[in-house]
C-alpha cells in the first residue's frame, strides 16, 4: 500500500501556538505531488499528481487549510487530448512527473507522456506537453507538445519575464533553455542546469528565486525506497550551480523505519502567511527538510480560511478521502473519481439502461484484467472501473447482477487492481472444466521490450460440454521484484453454492489489517455475517511501481466471443474507509 504524503513545517514566523500537521494530506495513489498557492482565487491551494496510465488523468486538489482536499477537476479528462495514448503503451507508460505553476490568471501544467514500448531514438516515446487553462475548475486545454529531449519539464520565470522549462536529461543531470508556453517552441541547446549530488538518476527538477540565490531542487535515487531530496544554489541564473553541503536534505533512504516511503517527487509553495511548505527555509540559506511522520507538531500555523469553507464550492469532485455510496440512478453521472486503465470505450459503461435501473452496466471486453501488455484501446481495453484505495484500512463492495453469463470464460465481478500484473478478484466466472488454465499468458513483464505485434487473444478450442458458473477468488503479483516466483499468481474455483444461483451477489474486498486483503462474497442485500471468505492476498503483492492500488469492478470474456460477449449490472457501489495508519504499528 502506498500513500502519498505532503510533508510540511514552517520558517521564521512568530508564532505564539504550535499547530499539527497529519500525514498524509492525499492518501493513497498520488505520486509526485506539485502545488501552488493561489492569494487571487480565495487563497486555495491547488496540487495535482502523476496518474501514469490511469485515465482520467492529473487530479485538481483544492484547499484552503492543507487539511482538507477537494477533487475539482482533472487537467487530462477527454482521450482526445492525448490521442498519442491509443499507440501500444506499457503499463508503466502513461502521464509522468507534472509540474503545477500560476502566472498572470493562467494555469500552467509541463508534463511527460511516456510510451515506454517505444525505442529511445523515437522522441514521442517521451512526450512533453504544456496544458493551459484560465479557469482552474474547468476544462483544460488541449496539450502543446514540444519534442526536445529529456523528461519532467518544470518552467520558471526569471525576473526578466523570460519563461524556461528545465528537463531531465539522459538521466545524467537537468538541463535548461527558454521556452514559449504558448507555442512550446523551446530554444535549442539546452544548458547544463545540475548534474545533481552524485546520486543515480537526478530527475525533476525545479527552480526557484529566494533571498537573491536561485535554487534547483532534484530527485535523486528513483522515486522509490532509495528517493532522496537534494539542492543546488547560485547568484545566477546560469549558473554555476553549487550543491548543498548536506545534501541529500530529505530522504527515507536509510532510515527505513520511517512509515512513509517511496512517495516520489518533492515540490515547494509558499502560503499567505509567506510560509513555505514541505519545509522550513531560513533566510539566506539552504532549507531545513522537515522529516515526514503521521503528525508533525511545530513551530508553524495551517492556514485559516477567511470564510467557513475550507474547500472551494466550485468543481465537481467529492474530498480526496470521501467514501462511495453509489446507486448509479437514472440520470446520474459516473462520478469523476473513478478510473480507467487507458482511455476508456465508453460505451462499455452505461448508467441506468432500460430494465436495469439503478445499476452501471458493464459491456464485457475480450481482454482480461492481466490481458496483455501494450494492448491499447485501439478496439480493445480492459473493461474496469475503480476509484483509489484512500485508506489503510477499508472496504469496498458491489452486487453484481451476473445473470447474462452463460459461457466458458465468462467472468465478472470486483477487483483490487495495482496494474496488469498486480490484481486480484472475486467473482462469478463460468468453466466448462476445470482443467488448468495459463494464469500468466499476457501480463507485463513476460514480453520481451519493444515486441508489440498482433497479439492473438484466443488460447486454444474451447472445453467441450456445457459451462457452470464458480465463485472465483484468483490473481497474480508478479512485479520487478518477484518475478515469477511460484506462489505469486492464484486461480480458486468454487462451485456456486445452490442458494446462489439465480440471485445478484454482493462482493466484497477488505483491508482486514496492515497486511492481508480478504476476499468474500454472499447473496446481495444482506449484510456483512452472510459474506463467506474466499481468500487472502498480501499488500506484498500490490506493491506500486510508480502507482498505487484501486478498488472496482470489471466483466471479461477472456478471450472469446469477441468485444461485449455480455453485460453485467453493478448496483451498490459502497467504499467505505475505515482507518489510516500513519505510523509504524510497533512504533
Ligand atoms: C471567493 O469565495 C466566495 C464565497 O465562496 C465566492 O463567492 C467568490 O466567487 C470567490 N472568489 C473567487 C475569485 O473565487
Ligand atoms: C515514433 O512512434 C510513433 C508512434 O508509434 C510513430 O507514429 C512514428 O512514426 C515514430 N517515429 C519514428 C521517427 O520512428
Ligand atoms: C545521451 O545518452 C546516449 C546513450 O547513453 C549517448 O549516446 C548520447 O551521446 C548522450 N547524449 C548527450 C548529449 O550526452
Ligand atoms: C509565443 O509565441 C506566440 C506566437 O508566435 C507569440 O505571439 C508570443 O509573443 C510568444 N510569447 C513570447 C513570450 O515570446
Ligand atoms: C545510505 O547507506 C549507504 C550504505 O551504507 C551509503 O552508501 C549511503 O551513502 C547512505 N545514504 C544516505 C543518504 O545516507
Ligand atoms: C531527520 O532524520 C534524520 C535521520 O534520522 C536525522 O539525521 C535528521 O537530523 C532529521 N532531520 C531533522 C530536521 O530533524
Ligand atoms: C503460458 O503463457 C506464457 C506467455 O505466453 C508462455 O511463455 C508459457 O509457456 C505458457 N505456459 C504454458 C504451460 O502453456
Ligand atoms: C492479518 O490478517 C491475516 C488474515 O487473517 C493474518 O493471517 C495475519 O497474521 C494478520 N496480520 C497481522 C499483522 O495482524
Ligand atoms: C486472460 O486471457 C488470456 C487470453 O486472452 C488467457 O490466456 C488467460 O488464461 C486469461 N487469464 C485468466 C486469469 O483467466
Amino acid at each position: 500500500m502506498r500513500l502519498q504524503i505532503l510533508a510540511s513545517l514552517l520558517l521564521y514566523l512568530d508564532c505564539s501556538q504550535a499547530d499539527t500537521l497529519t500525514n498524509p494530506a492525499l492518501p493513497g495513489f498520488h505520486p509526485d505531488p506539485t502545488c501552488i498557492f493561489v492569494a487571487e482565487l480565495n487563497n486555495t491551494f491547488f496540487c495535482t499528481t502523476s496518474t501514469i496510465n490511469w485515465f482520467p488523468s492529473l487530479p485538481i486538489y483544492a484547499s484552503r487549510d492543507l487539511v482538507h482536499w477537494k477533487l475539482v477537476t482533472h487537467a487530462i479528462s477527454r482521450p482526445e487530448q492525448l490521442p498519442i495514448w491509443n499507440y501500444n503503451n506499457r503499463g508503466s507508460s502513461g502521464i509522468y512527473a507534472p509540474t503545477l505553476r500560476y502566472r498572470d490568471g493562467t494555469f500552467i501544467i509541463t508534463c511527460t507522456h511516456a510510451s515506454q514500448a517505444l525505442p529511445d531514438a523515437n522522441l514521442t516515446k517521451w512526450d512533453n506537453f504544456i496544458l493551459q487553462t484560465k479557469d482552474i475548475y474547468g476544462e483544460w486545454d488541449d496539450p502543446v507538445h514540444y519534442y526536445a529531449p529529456g523528461i519532467d519539464p518544470s518552467p520558471f520565470w526569471d525576473d526578466d519575464g523570460v519563461a524556461w522549462i528545465t528537463s531531465t536529461f539522459n538521466g545524467s543531470g537537468v538541463v535548461h533553455a527558454p521556452v514559449n508556453l504558448t507555442t512550446g517552441e523551446v530554444t535549442l541547446p539546452y544548458r547544463w542546469l545540475w548534474i545533481g549530488s552524485g546520486f543515480v538518476t537526478p530527475e525533476a527538477a525545479h527552480v526557484y528565486k529566494k533571498d537573491g540565490w536561485y535554487y534547483t531542487l532534484l530527485a535523486q535515487g528513483g522515486t522509490r525506497e532509495r528517493h532522496q531530496v537534494t539542492m543546488a544554489r547560485s547568484r545566477n541564473f546560469l549558473g554555476p550551480y553549487e550543491g548543498a553541503p548536506n545534501n541529500p536534505l530529505l530522504t527515507a533512504y536509510n532510515n527505513t523505519k520511517s512509515y512513509f516511503q517511496a512517495v516520489g517527487h518533492v515540490d515547494l509553495f509558499q502560503d499567505a502567511q509567506d510560509q513555505w511548505w514541505a519545509f522550513e527555509w531560513p533566510e539566506g540559506e539552504f532549507p531545513i527538510f522537515t522529516n515526514v511522520s503521521g503528525t508533525i507538531t511545530g513551530d508553524f500555523k495551517l492556514p485559516q480560511p477567511s470564510g467557513p469553507e475550507t474547500v472551494p464550492a466550485e468543481g465537481n469532485g467529492q474530498l480526496v478521502d470521501a467514501d462511495d455510496d453509489f446507486d448509479f440512478a437514472p440520470g446520474s453521472q459516473i462520478p469523476t473519481h473513478f478510473l480507467h486503465w487507458r482511455p476508456p470505450i465508453t460505451k462499455n459503461y452505461r448508467v441506468s439502461l432500460e430494465g436495469h435501473k439503478n445499476s452501471l452496466a458493464l459491456r464485457s471486453s475480450m481482454l482480461n484484467l492481466t490481458g496483455f501488455d501494450g494492448d491499447s484501446t485501439n478496439g480493445r481495453g480492459q473493461t474496469m472501473i475503480t476509484r483509489r484505495q484512500s485508506h489503510t484500512i477499508f472496504k469496498f463492495s458491489a452486487e453484481i447482477d451476473w445473470s447474462a453469463l452463460s459461457r466458458d470464460s465468462e467472468e465478472t465481478g470486483i477487483t483490487l487492481f495495482q496494474d496488469q500484473s498486480q490484481h486480484f478478484e472475486i467473482g462469478v466466472i463460468y468453466r466448462s472444466s476445470l482443467e488448468p488454465r495459463n494464469l500468466t499468458a499476457g501480463s507485463l513483464y513476460l514480453l520481451p521490450p519493444n515486441d508489440f505485434g498482433p497479439i492473438a487473444l484466443t488460447t486454444g478450442p474451447l472445453p467441450a460440454g456445457p459451462a457452470k458458473p464458480y465463485i472465483r477468488f484468483g490473481g497474480i503479483g508478479i512485479t520487478q521484484y518477484r518475478l515469477r516466483e511460484q506462489d505469486t499468481w492464484i486461480e480458486k474455483l468454487t462451485e456456486m453454492p445452490e442458494e446462489w444461483i439465480g440471485l445478484k451477489l454482493r462482493f466484497q474486498i477488505e483491508a482486514v489489517n496492515t497486511t492481508h486483503y480478504s476476499f468474500s462474497a454472499g447473496a446481495a442485500g444482506r449484510s456483512d455475517e452472510g459474506l463467506r471468505t474466499f481468500g487472502y492476498t498480501e499488500g506484498r503483492f500490490i506493491v506500486p511501481i510508480f502507482s498505487g492500488a484501486t478498488v472496482g469492478a470489471y466483466a471479461t470474456s477472456s478471450g472469446r466471443y469477441g468485444e461485449g460477449a455480455f453485460e453485467s449490472y453493478i448496483s451498490r457501489w459502497k467504499y467505505t474507509g475505515i482507518r489510516q495508519v500513519i505510523d509504524q504499528p510497533d512504533s
